[in-house]
């Protein structure tokens, strides 16, 4: 009787146990957020310098023009969600602006998705001075969101 109430015990000990990282999953890492959201950043960079030099026509690559405009356009249509409250402390260069001014900052993220959607568009119809035009208006458009809620 007394073994398996113990048993018992040690059993729901461990059933505790193994749901802990599940609820703790629940609960945002802050500092993961920051770091994600930054990793994230730097990507969009990438795409976007890459595809700089092949919109001045510097170097090939036009089959790779649609991949990267499609991993800016699905990033572009996240962005909003990495900056959730509470993530505006630690190794962050994000303005608390972001959450005073909430409205704002989403709207900057939707005209990035907006733009990163046309980019999509003019890549799929292959012109070259249409990819660059909304090249340069995605790069506005990253700029936009960076003067007003990032810090220098
Ligand atoms: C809606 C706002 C918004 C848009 C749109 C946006 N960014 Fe950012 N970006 C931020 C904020 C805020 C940070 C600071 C994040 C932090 O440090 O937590 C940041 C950080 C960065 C960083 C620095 C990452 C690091 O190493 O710390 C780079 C690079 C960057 N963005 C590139 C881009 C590019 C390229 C685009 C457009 C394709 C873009 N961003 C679009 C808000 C935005």
């Amino acid at each position: 009787m007394r073994k398996n109430l113990l048993n018992l015990t040690v059993a729901t000990g461990l059933v505790a146990l193994a749901m802990a990282p599940v609820a703790g999953a629940e609960e945002m890492d802050a500092d993961a957020m920051i770091k994600y959201r930054t990793n994230v950043m730097k990507s969009l960079s990438g795409h976007m310098g890459a595809l700089a030099r092949t919109v001045e026509g510097k170097v090939g690559f036009r089959d790779l023009v649609l991949p990267h405009a499609q991993a800016i356009a699905a990033i572009s249509h996240k962005t909003a969600e990495m900056f959730p409250e509470g993530s505006d402390f630690g190794d962050t260069d994000a303005k608390a602006d972001i959450w005073s001014r909430r409205a704002e900052f989403d709207q900057a993220a939707a005209t990035a998705a907006e733009r990163a959607d046309g980019l999509v568009a003019a890549a799929e119809g292959g012109d070259m001075a249409a990819i660059g035009t909304a090249f340069k208006e995605m790069g506005k458009a990253c700029k936009g969101c960076h003067d007003e809620f990032r810090e220098e």
